[in-house]
């Protein structure tokens, strides 16, 4: 299949994947009414064109938390993406590090932090989903510390996991069969997950000490709705900031007082998500949702904003609505699932040279030149 666009990964990776795979990750919550949203009102935000300005010199580079990225963009946490292809986390780390960007590691990848942080020299970012067991997760903290890690991002949107038909539809979730089906790609041949660099068949990397010998992977939404705790709260930004001294971004904010909370509980950073409708179906898009945020506290924090990215377009849409990063979830992953880090990377200069494009035509030479003037209209 050639691929010329960003958009042909999504009909190369479904080509690749088994089917429950795919729908696990191109799908959303109950009517998808958010995961369709996100992409759409994106699409429709209209880039102001200016012509006649000398654009030559044009720099995508920007800095985080005192971290240089050649551009404006982030690898979101995604799940399972050992699954998506062989060793995917590690795929995945080393295209983002080649093209000078972060790598999220989720907590529940399939190959755990050790596995993946020795196979790059650039810190990946972390990201925290707290299980019950908060000595458990202190461990996993420390573990990632101990890796290198520097940049957390606590993902608050999932204190119980979203309705997902589809996957019950395609087999991922459900009484009727899911992990079994898990298990058997895990170890089937043509998905060569069988073998991690220690020796036995992938788990979820990070939390396998957690889940034991259990075998209730053979409901993985189950397992995460059992074990994930819905008692979190903001207090629990205390209970972190104990032992984690470095930059620590809230994941899945939607409200103007919830990102002034952020603020005021010390986070540095938030990422405007609704985890690619994934979650509550229904609730705003991050297009439509982002702007009152960026106003409330751009100043205060960093901003981030990810679900419905699916181009250079729209990360320039999103930097022009007030982010000062876009993060990737399944863009990124359409192309490791179809072309793993080869795809990844091809991808991210599809992306460049989309945002080339686009700085050029609205007249903006730099990524701090990218705001509401390269719009047609404010949201
Ligand atoms: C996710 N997302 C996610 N987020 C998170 O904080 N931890 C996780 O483990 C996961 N897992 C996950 C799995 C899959 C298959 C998908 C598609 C997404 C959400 C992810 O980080 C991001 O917020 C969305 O993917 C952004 O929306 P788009 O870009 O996919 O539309």
């Amino acid at each position: 299949m050639i691929i010329s666009a960003p958009s042909d990964y999504r009909a190369a990776a479904k080509k690749t994947l088994p089917p429950f795979l795919f729908h696990y990750i191109d799908g959303g919550s109950y009517d998808e009414h958010t995961l369709r949203r996100n992409v759409d009102d994106l699409a429709d935000v209209a880039l102001k064109q200016r012509v006649l300005n000398n654009m030559t010199g044009l720099d995508l580079s920007t800095e985080l938390f005192g971290e240089k990225l050649n551009l404006p963009i982030a690898l979101s946490p995604v799940g399972l993406t050992g699954m998506y292809a062989r060793r995917g986390e590690v795929q995945a780390a080393k295209a983002a590090e080649n093209k000078g960007i972060p790598f999220t590691m989720s907590t529940v990848s399939v190959c755990p932090i050790e596995e993946v942080a020795p196979e790059i020299q650039r810190p990946m970012w972390f990201q925290l989903y707290v299980l019950k067991d908060r000595g458990f997760m202190k461990n996993v903290l420390e573990r990632a510390k101990a890796a290198g890690v520097k940049t957390l991002i606590f993902t608050v949107d999932m204190p119980i996991p979203g309705a997902r038909y589809r996957d019950m539809h395609s087999g991922m979730s459900g009484s009727f069969s899911s992990a079994r089906r898990i298990f058997q790609a895990m170890r089937h041949p043509k998905w060569a997950f069988d073998v991690g660099v220690f020796g036995k068949p992938h788990d979820l990397g990070n939390v396998s000490a957690y889940r034991g010998e259990a075998t209730n992977l053979e409901d993985y939404i189950g397992w995460l709705g059992n074990n994930f705790d819905p008692s979190i709260s903001w207090k629990d930004l205390e209970w972190i900031r104990e032992f984690w001294d470095g930059p620590m971004v809230i994941k899945g904010i939607l409200d103007v007082e919830d990102a002034k909370d952020a603020v005021r509980f010390g986070a540095d950073g938030i990422v405007v998500s609704n985890h690619g409708g994934r979650q509550l179906d229904g609730v705003l898009s991050s297009t439509k949702a982002l702007p009152a945020i960026a106003d409330a506290v751009k100043s205060d924090l960093k901003i981030f904003a990810d679900s419905g990215i699916r181009s250079g377009l729209d990360v320039v849409r999103m930097l022009a609505l007030g982010a000062d990063c876009a993060m990737l979830g399944r863009s990124y992953i359409y192309a490791l699932a179809a072309q793993g880090q080869a795809g990844v990377e091809n991808l991210l200069d599809l992306y460049e040279q989309e945002m080339r494009v686009a700085m050029t035509l609205t007249g903006a030479k730099s990524i701090g030149d990218i705001n509401q003037n390269s719009l047609m209209q404010s949201l």
